[in-house]
């Protein structure tokens, strides 16, 4: 590869989303525009240095959010917004010591690496590569024009009646001599219908010094920028259908694509089974022969091989091992980890607990900060007291634990092994190996209390 840079346009108001979150910020699933775009240069193989953001409305946003993602990538400033040609000739000084330049368009999340390869090995062509498309409705797209030997653009706003009906349009993704460029770049104008700096003058400007300017015809599907929000939610589908199709293609069983949203990093192994209504967001791996019962949300997890998910399950941030179970109704979350076997049932909230192998917790408990051995079982209805209201604490259940229903262990404490406690106890006190943990106040029974206060279980006329 020749000594080559990317410069992605990203400075833009984005007016047209009327939102205040800067256009490349915008979600496509569950990633801005602008990850799709760089993550595209850097698969096809240009290296993090040689990658330019330029930002600018909302640039703060972005630089925070560029940075923190993708090191090494260098940001740079666009402070005000006068177009796509102003935008290239801010970044000169950036690009102007390398022998080839890409530009592209920082709203672009559905263009393949194939492409933006084949555009980067066009480099030394021709002066100036476009790269077009064969739009069905050309919208507001700049048009192209073909000479004999040249390609020129036109913008919609500037073009004849004869012109809008042209359907072959600009993507919005160049290649340039470098050399070649500096040599026009300052001759763009901005007399035009929007006062602007259009990058795409520059064709017409080599066309007159005589140099060469040519196109390279993409698939429409891959080229379509994200101007209004109608658009966004278009590309968001394209992109979704995109992911469930490979999914699917790898024998993973989605049973109702229409209603199943998964993001790009999601990794699924064969024979799991998706039901309707399902959400998988950034980075999950699922292993084979999972299930995924419908209405569950699993973000950022692991999921062994054969974990059953029965239903309605939201998942994050969490591991669960091969064989585990979860739900229905439950949500597992912050670094929570079910070991083989281990079980997570209805109305059960998990927190940063660690469930050992074959343990069960069955229902409508709450585990936070918890570390459970292996075959204990937490009756009905238990929780742990973890916050003090300043810290949080831990509570230790030791293997083999039986946990009677609607225990609160008041943290820190500590079953050890083999323990048991009996139902209702508040356990404040480590309960040692092999015991009962008894902390409950002892019941009394009040002979003929009903019969001394009658009025209390019967309803008499006029009294109710
Ligand atoms: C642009 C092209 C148009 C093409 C279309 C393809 C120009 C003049 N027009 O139009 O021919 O068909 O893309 O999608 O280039 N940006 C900046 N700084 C600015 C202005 C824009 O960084 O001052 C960035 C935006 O953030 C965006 C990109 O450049 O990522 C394109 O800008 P946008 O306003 O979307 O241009 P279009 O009107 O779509
Ligand atoms: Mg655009």
């Amino acid at each position: 590869m020749s000594n080559l840079c990317v410069l992605i346009m990203a400075a833009g108001k984005g007016t047209r989303m009327k939102s205040a979150l800067p256009k490349v910020l915008q979600p496509v699933l569950d990633r801005p525009i602008i990850d799709y775009v760089i993550s595209n240069a850097q698969s096809a193989g240009i290296m993090p240095e040689n990658i330019g953001v330029l930002v600018g409305s909302g640039g703060e946003l972005a630089e925070q959010h560029i940075t923190r993602n993708f090191q090494s990538v260098k940001i740079l400033w666009q402070h005000e917004q006068l177009g796509t040609g102003h935008a290239v000739k801010s970044a000169r000084d950036w690009w102007k010591n390398y022998d080839d330049l890409v530009v592209l368009n920082g709203d672009l999340p559905l263009m393949k690496t194939e492409s933006l390869r084949e555009l980067v090995s066009s480099a030394g062509k021709n002066d100036c590569t476009v790269i077009t498309f064969e739009a069905e409705n050309p919208g507001a797209y700049g048009r192209i024009l073909r000479g004999e030997n040249s390609v020129s653009i036109v913008e919609y706003k500037d073009a004849s009646e004869e012109q809008r009906k042209i359907h072959e349009v600009n993507a919005g993704c160049y290649i340039f001599k470098v050399k070649s460029l500096l040599a026009v770049i300052d001759s763009i104008n901005n007399n035009n219908s929007q006062n602007e700096y259009y990058i795409t003058d520059a064709l017409a400007l080599m066309n007159e010094k005589g140099m060469s300017t040519g196109a390279l015809i993409l698939p429409e599907k891959e080229m379509q920028g994200v101007n209004t929000q109608s658009e966004l939610a278009n590309v968001t589908r394209i992109k979704r259908f995109e992911i469930l199709e490979r999914l699917m293609n790898n024998g993973v069983r989605i049973v109702d694509p229409e209603s199943v949203y998964i993001g790009e990093d999601a990794v699924i192994a064969r024979d799991v089974v998706i039901m309707p209504n399902v959400q998988i967001w950034g980075r999950c791996i699922i292993g084979e022969g999972s299930y995924i019962g419908s209405g569950s949300i699993i973000t950022r997890s692991v999921l062994g091989s054969h974990v059953v998910v029965t239903a309605y399950a939201v998942i994050e941030n969490s591991i669960l091992s091969d064989d585990s179970k979860a739900g229905p109704f439950c949500y597992i979350r912050d670094g929570s980890y079910l070991e083989e076997k281990a079980f997570a049932g209805k109305f059960v909230e998990l927190k940063n607990s660690h469930i050992g192998k074959g343990s069960k917790v069955p229902h409508l408990s709450y585990m936070g900060d918890a570390t459970l051995g292996h075959d204990v079982n937490i009756g009905a209805g238990s929780i742990t007291c973890n916050y003090d209201g300043e810290r949080k604490n831990k509570t230790f259940i030791g293997n083999n634990c039986f946990v009677g229903s609607n225990t609160m262990f008041v943290a820190p404490v500590e079953l050890s092994d083999g323990a048991a406690t009996a139902a209702g106890s508040v356990i404040t006190q480590r309960v040692p190996e092999n015991s009962l943990g008894v902390g409950r106040a002892r019941q009394k029974n009040i002979a003929d209390w009903s019969l001394r206060n009658r009025h209390h279980n019967t309803t008499t006329e006029g009294e109710k």
